[in-house]
């Protein structure tokens, strides 16, 4: 586990081939085992192959997301705030486990922010996206997940880039290492 956590970098160029069916099972599994407040389970999730719903959505807001229209898979991290207070937790969990499972599989995959963030000046990445794909706008949009067979390398994150002085013992300003 630990190899594969210092292995997983953000992934933003993929090869022009399909994701395996299986492997997008194994994606979806991932996302629905993750823990959540309450085992509220708030979140729901779209698999997004069609390229011409990935190339739109590659337009949800201006910049870090352009790459999603060269990405042969898409999922789009939803969730209902009546079901959790604390979705935006529960969504983040569940986007973690697929990019982590998406690494153990071999595949490269990049986190793009949707909450908070915005298409233009009229209009809120999180609108741009319900409207594309008919989400109620009670339904909040977390994130998307580009993933694909990664056509980049970037290397492993190494011990010494790690921060540890931003880990203390004990007491804070007590430093562990
Ligand atoms: C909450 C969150 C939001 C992110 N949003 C974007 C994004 O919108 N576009 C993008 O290209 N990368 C995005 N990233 C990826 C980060 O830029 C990346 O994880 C960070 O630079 C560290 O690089 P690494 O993942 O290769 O270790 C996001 C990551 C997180 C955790």
């Amino acid at each position: 586990m630990l190899e594969i956590l210092m292995r997983r970098r953000s992934i933003r160029v993929f090869e022009d081939r399909k994701v395996q069916g299986d492997m997008i099972d194994g994606l979806v599994k991932s996302a629905l085992l993750a823990p959540t407040s309450k085992n509220n389970r708030p979140w729901k999730f779209i698999v997004v192959e069609d390229q011409a719903i990935l190339e739109k959505l590659a337009e949800a807001k201006p910049h870090g997301a352009t790459f999603l229209k060269n990405a042969p898979l898409g999922i789009v991290v939803l969730a209902d705030p009546a079901k959790s207070d604390v979705w935006v937790e529960d969504t983040s969990i569940a986007t973690i486990l697929v990019q982590m499972a998406a690494e153990a599989m071999g595949l490269g995959s990049c986190w793009i922010q949707i909450r908070e963030r915005q298409h233009s000046n009229e209009m809120s990445a999180e609108e741009y996206i319900q409207k594309l794909m008919d989400i109620p706008s009670s339904i909040k949009v977390e994130a998307i997940i580009a993933i694909g067979h990664p056509k980049e390398t970037k290397k492993p994150i190494s011990d010494e880039e790690l921060q540890f002085e931003k880990v203390y013992r004990d007491q804070y300003g007590k430093f562990y290492k």
